[in-house]
């Protein structure tokens, strides 16, 4: 019984930390399934994707970064919109970016990474030393590049801990204007701060009545805690209650 109270009183006690800035993304008609990487999104979301990239850029003003994108459990979007935010950059800003798919848990749906095999990728850069190049896959004509997580590992703290994660990112933010880390969901997966934190920023995503508060906010006393630069938050899918003829005109 004082076990149930000693967490309830240390839940009350938790700093209750708030993201700096909010973004909101709509339900996509078409869910995006499959050619995530490549398809046009609506007018809509890129507008939304435009202000989440200057709130970033206002906080994280240097040329060369690293911004990870999580959810607090599975399902929540982060790599829907990991992958939007790639494209969106890439194609609209001429910027060199890298997508780095970091879910390393083998339970995601992959999406970020739909068309693509998983291996050759991050895994077997960190663990067997493969180079660079082997693992990076060119989505585009132009600077948008996808590294895929390279398959599934029980090691995720050891890899996200290692001197050649650190290595690896600092290479990456050196040929990269942005590299975008697509994460597995902080909550149900301790380690991943870890990695995080050698972000410059992080950006979490919560969907649009389906997470809950205790959730969002335990995703965000983990990241804070661990001294994540947490920027924002995403409010994905969420359901357009205007009728499409008023929204174009608003
Ligand atoms: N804005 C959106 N509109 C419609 N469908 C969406 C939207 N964002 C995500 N989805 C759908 O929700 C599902 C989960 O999205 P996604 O894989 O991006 O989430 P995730 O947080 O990365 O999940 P996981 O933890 O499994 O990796 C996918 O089928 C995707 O197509
Ligand atoms: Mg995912």
């Amino acid at each position: 019984m004082s076990k149930i109270f000693d967490a309830l009183r240390k839940a009350e006690t938790e700093p209750r930390i708030e993201p700096r800035t909010r973004t909101i993304t709509p339900e996509l008609s078409r869910p995006a399934r499959e050619g995530i990487l490549s398809r046009r999104f609506p007018e809509r979301m890129n507008r939304e994707l435009a202000t989440l990239r200057n709130s970033i850029e206002m906080v994280v003003p240097r040329s060369n970064k690293v911004i990870a994108f999580v959810a607090a459990i599975r399902g929540e979007g982060s790599s829907t919109l990991a992958a939007a935010y790639s494209r969106f950059v890439a194609t609209e800003f001429g910027s060199r970016v890298l997508l780095l798919d970091a879910d390393l848990t083998g339970e995601g749906e992959r999406l970020s990474g739909a068309g693509f095999d998983a291996e050759p990728g991050f895994l077997q850069i960190i663990a067997d030393g493969l180079p660079l190049l082997r693992g990076i896959r060119a989505i585009e004509g132009g600077g948008f590049h996808f590294l895929p997580s390279g398959g599934k590992s029980l090691q995720t703290l050891q890899v996200f801990s290692s001197d050649r994660t650190r290595d690896l990112l600092r290479e990456l933010c050196g040929a990269y204007d942005v590299t975008v880390i697509d994460s597995a969901p902080v909550t149900l997966y301790p380690e991943v701060p870890v990695l995080l934190t050698q972000a410059d920023g992080v950006v979490l995503v919560v969907q649009s009545e389906r997470t809950r508060r205790e959730a969002a906010q335990r995703a965000m006393n983990r990241l804070a805690g661990a001294g994540c630069n947490v920027l924002g938050a995403v409010m994905n899918r969420r359901r357009n209650i205007v009728p499409g003829f008023l929204y174009k005109r608003v």
